[in-house]
């Protein structure tokens, strides 16, 4: 089975590996598209230096297809923030910790700009991927002239819309399944949003182009599932996380080998952007604190502080636990091993 985006692609199975800021890396990229897939990096938290020599580690590894991943939210607006009661809520966790007072929050790495647009077209990859959103016009366009393929996520019909408006050439629908952040940018950020099955298939039905189903996928029914429903491929991210090649922390790991269907949650207490977890200790004591949250990316800058003293302790009471609904289903292999385990499922369930 193949479709225009995979024969554009070079690709033989349907199977995109999630971008995933600090955690998918050059090897696990490679390893996806090197079996047919479409390895990613997200490079969103990466100074271009860093995203340069993960990009140049990535193109040594394969000479097939990838996708590289940024970020295009507002600049945090921290003039406008008062950062005064989050800070009397964190100052109990800080001294926890001995780590002193709570600092001023700043956002700890920029949108997507013109150092990004520049990084992109002088790396050239096979396509560029974007959550928050889409970058100006007229950087979608040097880059669709670069013959860098364009895909943005939508977690609505409305912003699906929008991204095919806009100049992308294929939607991520990213159902409230998903692990990590989710891709809103129409409306209100905090609102649920379809699963995948409901958004895929009304998504598929509202665009012309290719769909990508993304949200709980973890298994080769699950990708002929999405497929069924039109999808072209499925982009799976936790699935990937305890592949040995994932940057996955080890209690990251070990909560995700624990995980219950029913334990994740969606917070921005982490980042100041709703994001899905594992929920754990922070999560539960910070619920009602989600409203003081520095804008996002800024609420990382006083969170990030806890997270190395928590991970020391063997605790993952203070770690962004991402992960999507399906995390009780991710496999520690290789991620080769899981992409042949994941291409021979879908092709068993297809026939079925
Ligand atoms: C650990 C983790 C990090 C993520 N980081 C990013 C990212 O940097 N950029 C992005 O577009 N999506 C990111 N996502 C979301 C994925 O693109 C995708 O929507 C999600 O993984 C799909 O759901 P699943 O995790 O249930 O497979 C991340 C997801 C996870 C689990």
């Amino acid at each position: 089975m193949t479709n225009a985006l995979l024969t554009r692609l070079g690709m033989n199975v349907p199977i995109i590996q999630a971008p995933m800021a600090g955690v998918a890396t050059p090897a696990l990229a490679a390893a996806v598209s090197n079996a047919g897939g479409l390895g990613s990096l997200g490079l969103a938290d990466l100074p271009p230096e860093k995203a340069r020599a993960a990009i140049d580690d990535l193109r040594d590894r394969t000479n097939r297809s990838f996708n590289l991943n940024f970020f295009v939210n507002e600049p945090a607006a921290l003039d406008r923030y008062d950062a005064g009661p989050m800070a009397a809520r964190l100052a109990p966790y800080y001294a926890e910790y001995g780590l002193g007072a709570v600092p001023a929050p700043k956002a700890p790495y920029p949108p997507f700009g013109a150092a990004g647009v520049e990084l992109l077209l002088a790396t050239r990859p096979a396509v560029a991927s974007f959550h928050f959103g889409l970058p100006e016009a007229s950087a979608v366009t040097a880059l669709r002239d670069a013959g860098i393929l364009i895909m943005g996520s939508a977690t609505t019909i409305a912003e699906a819309k929008a991204l095919e408006a806009g100049g992308a050439d294929a939607i991520v629908a990213q159902g409230w399944e998903a692990g990590g952040h989710r891709g809103v940018f129409l409306g209100n950020a905090d609102a649920p949003s379809a699963g995948t099955l409901a958004l895929t298939r009304q998504i598929v039905m509202a665009v012309k182009l290719p769909v990508i189903a993304a949200g709980g996928i973890a298994d080769g029914a699950g990708i002929a599932a999405v497929l069924a429903l039109g999808a072209a491929a499925a982009q799976i991210g936790t699935a990937f996380l305890l592949c040995p090649e994932a940057a996955t922390k080890p209690v990251h790991r070990a909560a995700i080998v624990n995980a219950k269907d029913n334990d994740t949650t969606v917070t921005r207490v982490f980042s100041g952007r709703p994001a899905r977890v594992i929920a754990n200790r922070f999560v539960h004591e910070m619920s009602d604190a989600a409203v003081l949250a520095a804008p996002f990316p800024a609420q990382h800058s006083l969170t990030s502080p806890l997270r190395q003293p928590s991970q020391d302790r063997g605790s993952t009471d203070f770690l962004p636990l991402y992960a999507g609904q399906a995390a009780g289903m991710a496999r520690a292999v290789p991620a080769a091993e899981l992409m042949n385990a994941l291409a021979l499922e879908w092709r068993a369930a297809t026939k079925r």
